[in-house]
């Protein structure tokens, strides 16, 4: 059985630097940062914080608990806990993944081109307000770079060289985080950022909305990757005697500040460079403040590869960590050998993510649900499935295993803190929140409501 060659993490920081390689991707970088500028700035990162620290720290508890106690991935997890009438839960947990990396690759590959284009002395062409729209509107460039992207993640799972992956970017990572810092001050001495620390900062409540907490909810899922298995495996690696409360809340403070320092980078420079209307750019703002920013900077070319360069790290891990659950369910439901397994994925990917990555030009007129083709993935993952799933494991906990299995799991190790906290959280916070935020969404996409 595969379970016999699962290797454990060294300790505390070997979990929370592995965990925090996989969370920390595009998530925090480019998504966070879009989403907060559409959705109210400051209100959206209060909003963030709260569900973060309630339903966030619940279900990363839950899961990495149950994955450490059952050893098990997430299908055979909700099947050895008995938990008969929730176990499709386990399924989506790991089909979550095998729907995200496709479209997670379409954008890495959109980092590649940047980088690419950074390489080759492009670097003013790129501040252009249309250069972004055309290059996604292209007929084959986009395709093209989402195969470079999937390539280069399929060879490091195919030769199982993680390791090596792991080891780069635990020097990356913060170097990234150095970066980021640094951007951001610089872009805060411009005129003008001044308004834009204030709209990312300030929380202006006429600016809530049920949209708020519906984008936060689906970002907290995304960037802490909850709901889609890799917590429990991750927590079936993590050694008997770690401090898990500690390592998750480390886990959860790392994502959070990266994604945080993200905003302040990018959220100001929208108000200096670009002007507040580019507020709505949604998926496009990273690519299209970020060149504007280096241009104005002495040396902004460099400036540029390096960005860049960090962010296709992040990227690849994360995309690495997203194929390697895909790879890990062939493997040990159905069997398949490591290569094989990996094969499947790559055609998946390359499947799903083809088209997804035409659907700005060529297939632009393939709208499900009135969404681009990346948008729709991004809501039947974020924003449908992941909640269920999510509710899935609070249900399993409640109705099956009982809180008393996860204080025994926690508590072997070292005293549970936030205890009162998680059961408060798991009952009276995570079901109403999911449940509300679930029906809400579906209604107003589906048209019965409007948000
Ligand atoms: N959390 C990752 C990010 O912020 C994306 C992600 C979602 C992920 N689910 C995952 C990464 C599962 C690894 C494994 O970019």
């Amino acid at each position: 059985m595969e379970n016999n060659k699962k290797s454990s993490f060294s300790g505390r920081l070997g979990y929370v630097m592995a965990v925090a390689g996989s969370a920390v991707g595009l998530g925090n970088i480019w998504r966070f940062p879009y989403l907060a500028a559409k959705y109210g700035g400051g209100t959206f990162l209060v909003t963030y914080v709260i569900l973060a620290l309630t339903v966030g720290f619940a279900l990363l508890l839950s899961e990495t608990a149950l994955g450490r106690k059952t050893r098990k991935n997430p299908i055979q997890a909700y099947h050895q806990l008995g938990a008969k009438k929730l176990r499709f839960g386990g399924w989506l947990n790991s089909i979550i993944p095998m729907l995200i990396v496709p479209y997670y690759c379409v954008v890495g590959g959109w980092v590649c081109k940047y980088l690419y284009a950074y390489l080759t002395g492009a670097a003013h062409k790129l501040t252009q307000d249309n250069y972004f729209t055309q290059f996604i509107s292209d007929p084959i460039s986009p395709a093209f770079w989402l195969v470079v992207f999937a390539l280069l993640t399929f060879i490091v799972v195919i030769k199982g060289v993680e390791k090596g992956i792991e080891k780069v970017s635990k020097v990356l990572m913060p170097l990234l985080v150095v970066m980021a810092a640094f951007i951001a001050v610089y872009g805060l001495t411009t005129p003008g950022a001044i308004e834009g620390l204030k709209y990312y900062l300030i929380p202006d409540f006429s600016r809530f909305s049920i949209m708020t907490v519906i984008a936060a909810m689906g970002q907290m899922f995304y960037s802490l990757s909850i709901g889609m298995g890799i917590l429990f495996t991750y927590g079936s690696y993590m050694k008997k005697d770690v401090d898990m409360e500690k390592a998750i809340t480390q886990v959860e403070i790392m994502d959070t500040l990266i994604a945080f320092l993200a905003g302040l980078m990018i959220i100001p420079a929208v108000f200096a460079f670009s002007g507040k209307g580019s507020l709505n750019a949604g998926a496009s703002l990273m690519f299209i403040t970020m060149p504007k920013v280096f241009d104005s900077l002495a040396l902004g070319h460099i400036i540029g590869v390096v960005f860049f360069l960090l962010v296709l790290f992040a990227a690849l891990t994360s995309a690495i960590s997203l194929t390697e659950c895909a790879v890990a369910t062939f493997m040990e439901q159905f069997h398949f050998s490591r290569k094989k397994a990996a094969l499947t994925s790559l055609i998946g990917i390359l499947a799903l993510g083809i088209p997804t990555s035409l659907g700005y030009g060529l297939l632009s007129w393939i709208q499900p649900l009135g969404m681009t083709i990346l948008d729709f993935f991004d809501f039947i993952t974020n924003s449908c499935m992941m909640p269920i799933s999510a509710l899935c494991t609070v249900l399993l906990v409640i109705k099956v295993t009982g809180f008393k299995t996860i204080h025994d799991e926690v508590a072997s190790t070292s005293a549970f803190k936030r205890e009162k906290a998680y059961i408060f959280s798991m009952r009276y916070i995570c079901i109403p929140t999911l449940i509300i935020i679930l029906l809400s969404y579906i209604l107003s996409t589906f048209g019965f409501i409007t948000l």
